[in-house]
């Protein structure tokens, strides 16, 4: 069976992603540098697979570390999820993030190129289309120039992939964008364990739900949108996790560049997350509107036909399900890993 790299993976989405690679029977090998992780997942992801996953410690800057996790294992395709993400830090520190992220990317690629390992799946995302002229968003929507450094590492990074798959045409390039990945394991075992105060919505919930933050800033409620606050498609991280598996399905050893959204073709407003993520505590989740927060597109939802028919993968669990998992996992761990 195939053996995949999942660089970043025991990070949120790379986690989950390596549990589905398993499943669909994959061997998985995780490199991490720990930089926004924790290494207590690893023995979770165990536990849940039933399996030992290998794992090396690396950094994806590290040309040295990667060639060593090339030559002990028979490497058929990459999976990167190892990036920074944090928008407002990326603005604070552009150097840090054009280093790890694009810096890393490149690394990673000329590597795989030396060992003639031509799959990759890049961990893109939605910000490429910035302030969207229309949604839904389809992949041949415009990718912007971002409002910000993270943002752009991403542009710069599926452009890089474009540009080297033209010149290596064996090399097989899918490029995923993702929309707002939520929700945890249904084990409750693994889950979002953001460093701090968490910047993004999902997170903030569950910590204002178990007693860590006091009440959820709403940011805006002036927006021109059905209840005035933003929306987003949001989606369930299994889901999301699913869509790489068909993604190596589809794409291994196909060489050309492919691009898809992977979101649900659904938007919910923060007024939506909060209603839904009551119910999943049985009780109102204290929250107060703030002013806007700069930077934020006012709506983003995807549209999602093209993963379906090309990859056949389609989003397939409610918002319901996203606010119950997520408030599972915070609850069972309401300090993340450090339990
Ligand atoms: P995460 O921070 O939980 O996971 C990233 C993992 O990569 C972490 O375990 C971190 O320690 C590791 N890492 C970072 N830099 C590394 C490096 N130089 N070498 C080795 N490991 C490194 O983030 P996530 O939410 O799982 O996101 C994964 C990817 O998906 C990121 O590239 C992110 O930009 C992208 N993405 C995330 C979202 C989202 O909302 N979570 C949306 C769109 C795109
Ligand atoms: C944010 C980033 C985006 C990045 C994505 C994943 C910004 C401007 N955008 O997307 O580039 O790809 O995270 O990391 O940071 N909200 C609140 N209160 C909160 C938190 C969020 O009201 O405490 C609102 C936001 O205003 C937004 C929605 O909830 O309308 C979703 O926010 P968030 O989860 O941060 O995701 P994005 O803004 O879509």
């Amino acid at each position: 069976m195939s053996v995949i790299l999942v660089t970043g993976g025991a990070g949120y989405i790379g986690s989950h992603t390596v549990i589905e690679l398993v499943k669909a029977g994959y061997d998985a090998v995780i490199f991490d540098n720990f930089s926004n992780s924790k290494p207590a997942v690893l023995e979770r992801i165990n536990r849940i697979t039933g399996k030992h996953i290998p794992f090396m410690a690396g950094d994806i800057r590290s040309r040295e570390q990667l060639e060593a996790v090339f030559s002990t294992y028979k490497i058929d395709g990459v999976i990167n999820f190892a990036g920074l993400k944090a928008v407002g830090e990326s603005v604070k520190k552009p150097l840090e993030y054009y280093d790890n992220n694009v810096s890393g990317a490149r690394t990673l690629l000329s590597v795989m190129r030396e060992f003639k390992c031509y799959n990759f799946i890049f961990s893109s995302s939605a910000t490429v289309y910035g302030e969207p002229d229309s949604v839904p968003l389809t992949e041949e929507s415009p990718v912007k120039r971002a409002n910000c450094p993270y943002g752009q590492t991403k542009v710069d990074i599926e452009y890089m992939c474009q540009e080297l798959q033209k010149a290596v045409p064996e090399f097989s390039m899918v490029l995923l964008r993702y929309f707002n990945p939520v929700g945890a394991h249904e084990s409750g075992l693994i889950g979002e364990d953001p460093r701090g105060i968490p910047n993004n919505l999902m997170p903030y919930l569950t910590q204002v739900a178990v007693g860590r933050l006091p009440y959820l800033n709403i940011f805006g409620n002036d927006y021109p949108t059905p209840d005035g606050t933003c929306v987003r498609d949001y989606i369930h991280v299994v889901d999301l996790a699913k869509g790489h598996v068909a993604a190596l399905n589809h794409c291994l050893n196909k060489s050309g560049t492919f691009i898809y959204n992977l979101g649900t073709g659904v938007g919910y407003s923060v007024l939506d997350m909060v209603k839904a993520f009551s119910k999943a505590i049985g009780r109102e989740l204290p929250y107060k509107f703030a002013p806007r927060r700069a930077g934020d597109v006012v709506q983003c939802y995807a549209d999602p036909a093209k993963a379906q028919r090309e990859l056949g993968w389609k989003a397939l669990k409610t918002l319901d399900e996203m606010a119950a998992d997520s408030y599972n996992w915070q609850k069972n761990n309401p300090n993340g890993y450090d339990d």
